[in-house]
């Protein structure tokens, strides 16, 4: 069941399209003796994710009256970063899981020395190409830059790693609230965030945007938590159960499954509302913002 209260959400599948076909292309290594590790990281990086954080930076690029495939670098690079931290997380010493995107996960095929590797990899590699091969103004990439990395750090998916897994953090409604703000929030509020960076846009519209995008985090986190309860291995591509199997506080531990629903559908709305006032073409966002929401994977 879905975590709406009714309707199916339409996913840009266009835009995931021109994402999977320019991740296709990237290479990694330059010499035979890394191939295997550009193996590793294109295993994982290729398996079939739902692109949603690409995605997010091609539709605001669109809502600025952009071209989507003008922010394609930087939307990948996002997308690496997301992946190494899939890797990472999947390993025996985090969450400890064999199926990630309907494959084994990168430390059973390749172990786990070299699967630590491919997602550092893949992190260098990200902002590598995001700094090499993004067109723009220079500080409009910086700026994203900056936003990204710090989307990605202690302030960000890796603090929010951290208080994950070491249960760490206020144990109250905003505790649990702002682990979901850091370790998956924040990169998604940054696919949107670094867009509106390249393109130098200011003005009411980016507040709204930004509002949306960190509201939009945090949905996206609880139906996470919802899935890996209600949710079907095989549909979901990676275990569920996970979170309870290492005792982790989530919106469904902290709330139970009908009141997290709630939750979900009154973030999903201030997320909608928040749209409402950035102007310009933004169906695309409101349609990836409905599937996020409805997701059955
Ligand atoms: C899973 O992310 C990890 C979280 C941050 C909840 P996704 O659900 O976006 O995973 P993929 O990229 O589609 O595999
Ligand atoms: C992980 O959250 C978020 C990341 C930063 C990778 P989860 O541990 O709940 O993600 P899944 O359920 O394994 O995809
Ligand atoms: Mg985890
Ligand atoms: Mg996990
Ligand atoms: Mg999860």
């Amino acid at each position: 069941m879905s975590a709406a209260i009714s309707g199916s959400a339409v996913y840009p599948v266009e835009l995931q399209r021109q994402v999977d076909a320019y991740l296709e292309g990237i290479r990694f290594s330059s010499e035979s003796a890394t191939a295997r590790l550009e193996e590793a990281m294109r295993h994982s990086l290729l398996a079939g994710g739902k692109r949603i954080r690409p995605v997010l930076a091609l539709a605001t690029s669109e809502a600025l009256g952009r071209a989507p495939e003008d922010v394609l670098p930087f939307a990948a690079a996002i997308e690496m970063i997301h992946t190494y931290s899939l890797i990472h997380d999947d390993l025996p010493a985090m969450d400890d899981d064999a199926l990630r995107r309907g494959k084994p996960t990168c430390h059973v095929v390749y172990g786990e020395d070299v699967a630590i590797l491919a997602g550092d990899g893949l992190f260098a590699e990200a902002l590598r190409l995001a700094l090499t091969e993004q067109q723009g103004p220079p500080m409009g990439i910086i700026a994203a830059a900056r936003a990204l990395t710090a989307a990605a750090g202690v302030d960000g998916m890796v603090g929010g790693q951290y208080l994950d897994v070491t249960a760490q953090g206020a144990s109250d409604a905003a505790g649990l609230r702002r682990l979901h703000e850091l370790k998956t929030g924040r990169l998604i509020a940054a696919s949107v965030e670094c867009v509106v960076l390249l393109c130098g846009a200011s003005g009411p519209a980016t507040i709204g945007l930004g509002r949306f995008a960190a509201e939009l985090g945090v949905v996206f986190q609880i139906v996470d938590d919802i899935l890996d309860v209600t949710g079907d291995d095989d549909e979901l591509g990676k275990p569920s159960g996970t979170d309870e199997r290492h005792g982790r506080r989530t919106y469904v531990s902290e709330y139970g499954l009908e009141r997290a629903r709630e939750l979900a559908r009154e973030s999903h709305a201030e997320a909608r509302a928040a749209l409402t006032g950035a102007g310009g073409s933004t169906e695309r966002l409101e349609q990836i913002a409905d599937y996020i929401l409805t997701r059955q994977t």
